[in-house]
């Protein structure tokens, strides 16, 4: 079956908005350390880049690290940034040929020196391009960042800047870190696992979920064309009836 005939192009979401999950379990059953799965996860980042861009979407945003995930062993949080650093490095130039933007959301200054370093070299050494962002959620999590906003939102109404009746859910949004970023219409995630894990929950209000049962470093561009033909096939009411949409 070719899926990419199938995808109506005129009907492409804005954002797209994935969690990467299963590099542990990919690498279990090929009897290998959690580790090798993670490197392995790094070419189906490239495959969905890229495959996003040629289609035309303009957002893609993926979940790479989870505030929650500082909890796992230290050995393995040590070399999951230490290939964060690596892959921005390696990248930057096929990001420059694909005119993709990198941006990133989460507590970035959390992240260790070097890490942060090489994401902040990234993101100003691609700004220019416009054919798509590509965010990175790093130190990433949704009620941090609901947290994170409402504290600003304090700090600036006790400045004057703003009073408490202008905050609309307009204003509250454009304290978030993905202020200039469209809600995503599609979240995919990886692995079988059918949950949020903290991800994006302000902006995924009206989002479709599609769930793969594909480990992350399996993923290739065929699963998102499926995704997007799913996508496609589901109607979108926003609390409307079915007879409002077709009217
Ligand atoms: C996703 O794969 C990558 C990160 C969370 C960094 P996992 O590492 O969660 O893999 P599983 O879910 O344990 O298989
Ligand atoms: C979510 O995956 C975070 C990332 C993909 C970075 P997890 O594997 O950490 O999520 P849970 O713990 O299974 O919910
Ligand atoms: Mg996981």
């Amino acid at each position: 079956m070719n899926w990419d005939s199938k995808i109506n192009k005129e009907r492409l979401p804005k954002h797209i908005a994935v969690i990467m999950d299963g590099n542990g379990r990919w690498a279990k059953l090929k009897g290998k350390p959690r580790v090798f799965g993670h490197k392995n996860g790094v070419k189906s980042v490239r495959e969905i880049s890229e495959a996003s861009a040629e289609l035309g979407i303009k957002y893609l945003t993926l979940y790479a690290f989870s505030t929650e995930n500082w909890n796992r062993p230290k050995l393995e949080v040590t070399a999951l940034m230490a290939l964060l650093v690596e892959t921005i490095r390696k990248e930057i130039s096929t990001l420059n040929k694909n005119n993709i933007r990198l941006n990133a959301i989460g507590e970035l200054s959390k992240l260790p020196g070097k890490s942060h370093k090489a994401l902040v070299e990234a993101i100003e050494g691609t700004k220019t391009n416009d054919r798509m962002t590509l965010t990175l959620a790093l130190n990433y999590s949704s009620r941090w960042e609901l947290t994170h906003a409402a504290k600003q939102l304090a700090k600036d109404v006790k400045k004057g800047l703003i009073n408490e009746e202008q905050i609309d859910e307009k204003v509250f949004n454009s304290y978030l870190s993905t202020n200039n970023i469209p809600d995503p219409e599609l979240m995919i995630r990886t692995s079988g696992e059918k949950r949020v894990s903290n991800y994006l929950l302000w902006q995924m209000a009206y989002t479709e979920f599609c769930f793969l049962d594909v480990f992350w470093p399996d993923f290739n561009r065929e699963h998102l064309y499926k995704a997007l033909v799913d996508f496609q096939s589901r109607e979108r009411r926003f609390g409307k009836t079915s007879e409002q949409l077709t009217n």
